[in-house]
C-alpha cells in the first residue's frame, strides 16, 4: 500500500503531514513509512509459506539503524557486503545466524569479523576468496558455510550500471566453470560447501530473467548433488523492481515468490532471497524546499535545497523520481528542471518535468527515495548529510539527525 496520500490537500506519510515534519526537522530530509517496510518484508516471508526460507534484506538499499531494527524485529535476515554493514546490523539487533555476506572484494579483516560473529554463510565470488576464507576459518578453528555465487549469463534488462548477471560483469563464477570450482574447493577442509547463490541485477520490472536464472541455478544444484555435494540452500539474490514512473507497474512480490516457490518445492532446499529495493524504495520520500524560480533562455528552473549529494540516482542512472508538492497545488502549469545548489550541470532531480505552480518556500516530496537514497549520499560541496525520519502511524521520530558543520570536519587536521 502506498503510504503517501493527500488528506485535505496535505500530503501525508501514514497519518503524519509531511509539512509538519519539514517545519520541525528542516529540509532536505528523508522520511520513511515503517508499515510499508514491514508489509513488504511480510509479503516475501508469507508467500514462501511452508518451504524453508530466509528473506535476507539487502541492507545496502537503506541501512539506517531504525530500518534495520524494524526488519530484525519482523524476523528478517540480512545480506551484507562490508564490515561496516556487519557492524551496523549487529548494532541494530540483527541475528548473526541469519546473515549472508556477499560481494566480490571481501577483505581478510572483514571475513574474520564475519566468522567471529558467526554469520550464516558467505556468498563467494572467486577461488582466491574461497582459499582465504578457508585459511581464516582454520585459524579460528571454525567451519565456514559457503555458497559459490554463479553468474548464469542472463540478460537482466535494466540499467547497465546495475545489471550483474552477464559474463562481461565482475560478479560471480561462470556457470560453465562452477562444477570444477566446487570440485577444487573440496580440498578446503574448513569450508562447508552447502549452497549456491546468484544475483543478476537490480530494478527488474519483469520476473522472467530472475526465474530463468533460478532454473539454471537449480539445474546446477542437481548436477552438484549427483557429484556428491550436499547442497542445502539456494540464494536467488535480490533484484525485483518497483515503479518509479507513473506508467510503470510495481511487480507483485507475492506473485514472484509464488513462482519461486513452485520451482523450489520438493527439492529439499532452503531458499533464500536478498531483496533491497522492493522492501524499502516505496517507503521513502526526500523532502526538499523550493528556494528560487529562474529562467535562462527559454528554460525554467526550480532550484531546491536538496541536491545530487542527497540523491544521486537522477545524475548517476538518469533515474526518474516523481515529485509531489506537500500542499496540493492543482494541475501542472509549469515545465521545468528541478535542480539543487551543487555546482555541476549534472545536479538535477528532474528534467523537463510538468509541475504545478511552485513558489519559494513550497516543500516538495521526491518520491520512491527509500532505497539507494540516503545510503548513496555524500558531503560533496561540504553539504551536511540530510536528516532521516521514521513514521509509524501517527507518530514520527528523527532516526538520524542532520549532520553538523563539526561532523563535516571530524578527523581532519589543518596542519
Ligand atoms: N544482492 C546483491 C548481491 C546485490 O548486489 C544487490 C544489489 C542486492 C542483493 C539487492 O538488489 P535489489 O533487490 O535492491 O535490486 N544503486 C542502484 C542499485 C544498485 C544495486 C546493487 N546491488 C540504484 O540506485 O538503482
Amino acid at each position: 500500500m502506498n503510504p503517501f496520500i493527500y488528506k485535505e490537500h496535505a500530503l501525508h506519510c501514514e497519518n503524519v503531514a509531511l509539512a509538519e515534519i519539514a517545519a520541525r526537522v528542516g529540509t532536505p530530509c528523508y522520511v520513511y513509512s515503517a508499515s510499508t517496510i514491514v508489509e513488504n518484508y511480510h509479503a516475501y516471508d508469507e508467500a514462501f509459506g511452508d518451504i524453508p526460507h530466509m528473506v535476507c534484506y539487502a541492507m545496502k538499499a537503506n541501512s539506517n539503524l531504525a530500518v534495520l531494527r524494524l526488519l530484525a524485529k519482523a524476523g528478517a535476515g540480512f545480506d551484507i557486503v562490508s564490515g561496516g554493514e556487519l557492524f551496523r546490523v549487529l548494532k541494530a539487533g540483527g541475528d548473526p545466524s541469519k546473515i549472508v555476506f556477499s560481494g566480490v572484494g571481501k577483505t581478510a579483516p572483514e571475513i574474520d569479523e564475519a566468522l567471529a560473529a558467526g554469520i550464516f554463510s558467505f556468498n563467494c565470488e572467486s577461488e582466491p576468496e574461497l582459499a582465504l576464507i578457508d585459511a581464516l576459518a582454520h585459524r579460528r578453528g571454525v567451519k565456514a558455510r559457503i555458497a559459490v555465487r554463479v553468474n548464469p549469463d542472463v540478460d537482466a534488462d535494466t540499467h547497465h550500471y546495475i545489471s550483474t548477471g552477464s559474463l562481461e560483469h565482475k560478479f560471480g563464477i561462470a556457470l560453465a566453470e562452477a562444477e570444477k570450482v566446487y570440485e577444487r574447493a573440496r580440498q578446503h577442509a574448513n569450508l562447508v560447501l552447502e549452497g549456491v547463490s546468484c544475483h543478476i541485477g537490480s530494478k527488474l520490472m519483469d520476473s522472467a530473467p530472475l526465474l530463468e536464472a533460478a532454473d539454471l541455478v537449480l539445474a546446477l544444484i542437481e548436477r552438484l548433488r549427483a557429484k556428491g555435494f550436499d547442497i542445502q540452500h539456494v540464494d536467488l539474490g535480490g533484484g525485483l523492481g518497483v515503479a518509479y514512473e507513473p506508467e510503470e507497474v510495481t511487480p507483485a512480490i507475492r506473485d514472484y515468490v509464488r513462482q519461486l516457490h513452485a520451482k523450489v518445492q520438493g527439492r529439499s532446499l532452503r531458499v533464500m532471497v536478498e531483496p533491497g529495493r522492493s522492501i524499502v524504495a516505496a517507503s521513502g520520500v526526500l523532502l526538499a524546499k523550493t528556494l528560487y524560480r529562474k529562467k535562462t533562455g527559454g528554460k525554467e528552473f526550480v532550484i531546491v535545497d536538496a541536491a545530487m549529494n542527497d540523491l544521486i540516482r537522477p545524475a548517476l542512472y538518469s533515474a526518474y523520481h516523481e515529485i509531489l508538492p506537500v500542499r496540493a497545488r492543482g494541475a501542472a502549469t509549469l515545465r521545468a528542471d528541478v535542480v539543487g545548489p551543487v555546482c555541476e550541470t549534472g545536479d538535477f532531480i528532474a528534467r523537463d518535468r510538468d509541475l504545478p505552480e511552485l513558489l519559494p518556500g513550497d516543500v516538495l516530496a521526491v518520491c520512491t527515495a527509500g532505497a539507494y537514497g540516503f545510503v548513496q549520499s555524500s558531503t560533496y560541496n561540504a553539504r551536511r548529510r540530510a536528516a532521516e525520519v521514521l513514521v509509524e502511524g501517527s507518530e514520527w521520530r528523527v532516526v538520524r539527525t542532520r549532520e553538523t558543520y563539526d561532523d563535516l570536519i571530524r578527523g581532519e587536521e589543518a596542519l
